[in-house]
């Protein structure tokens, strides 16, 4: 897996394919637990569940997926068992999966052993859908690594929360089209939850349409509002 990632000299990872940036430059860690954990309520909404899914549109560095292992980790109440399910069309190389979060400020030990697993995993990435167990089976993580929306119509998941995490929807429209968020809607049971730094006005109309109660809630710099949303279609 090939795909270039280029690193700034403040170790900010950017992709020249999209000309944007993977992650906020000032906090990625923290954007992972506020936006897309804390936007899907985690870790309460798992709390004693036998199982909980999440769906992500845009796997990348991989840093919600390990933050998201991490809490579950660290957390007494989790789920039983943890199903990730991740889209991703141009895979990075497992070094930059490192470098990520062997870069994180503060350092932080934990994400960086759970990155290494990941990383052993990845070695044998290949396209279509693969799983990988971590945690004696407990935390299952599905990649499909292709396109988004075919790979959204070959899933077959249906997910408790969503991390929408393509890039910029200016510079990435194929991650955030009517199409690809109906067909996230088609993943989704009433009260599934999704989170998104995307706060976009033609986003909120194409998930409002396709059956989400959307609000904006205060970010994180340098964003000031984040997405939350709810599946409740018949509430349209
Ligand atoms: C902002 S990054 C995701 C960051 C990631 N969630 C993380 O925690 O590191 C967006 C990702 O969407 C992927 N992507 C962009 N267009 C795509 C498409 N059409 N299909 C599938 N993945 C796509 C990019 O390759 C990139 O890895």
């Amino acid at each position: 897996m090939h795909e270039t990632v280029t690193w700034s000299e403040d170790n900010c990872p950017r992709s020249p394919r999209f000309d944007d940036v993977y992650r906020s430059r000032n906090g990625g860690l923290l954007q992972a637990q506020t936006v897309f954990l804390g936007g899907c309520q985690l870790p309460h909404r798992w709390s004693a569940a036998p199982q909980f899914c999440i769906l992500e549109t845009g796997f990348g560095l991989g840093l919600n997926f390990l933050a998201t292992w991490h809490m579950w980790q660290s957390d007494p109440q989790r789920c039983t068992r943890l199903h990730y399910v991740a889209i991703e069309a141009y895979p990075v190389p497992a070094a930059d999966l490192l470098r990520s979060v062997q870069a994180l400020d503060p350092p932080n030990p934990a994400l960086v052993a759970l990155a290494a697993e990941l990383a052993v995993a990845w070695s044998g990435l290949r396209p279509g859908l693969q799983n990988f167990e971590f945690a004696n089976g407990a935390v299952r993580l599905t990649l499909a690594i292709g396109e988004v929306l075919p790979m959204l119509q070959q899933l077959t998941c249906v997910a408790d929360a969503i991390y929408l995490d393509g890039f910029n929807p200016v510079k990435n429209p194929e991650m955030w089209s009517q199409t690809t968020l109906e067909a996230v809607a088609a993943h989704c049971r009433p009260g599934s939850v999704l989170a998104s730094y995307s706060v976009a006005a033609p986003v909120r109309r194409v998930l409002s349409g396709a059956g989400f109660v959307v609000k904006r809630c205060p970010g994180i710099p340098p964003k000031w509002q984040r997405l939350e949303a709810r599946f409740e279609p018949a509430v349209r």
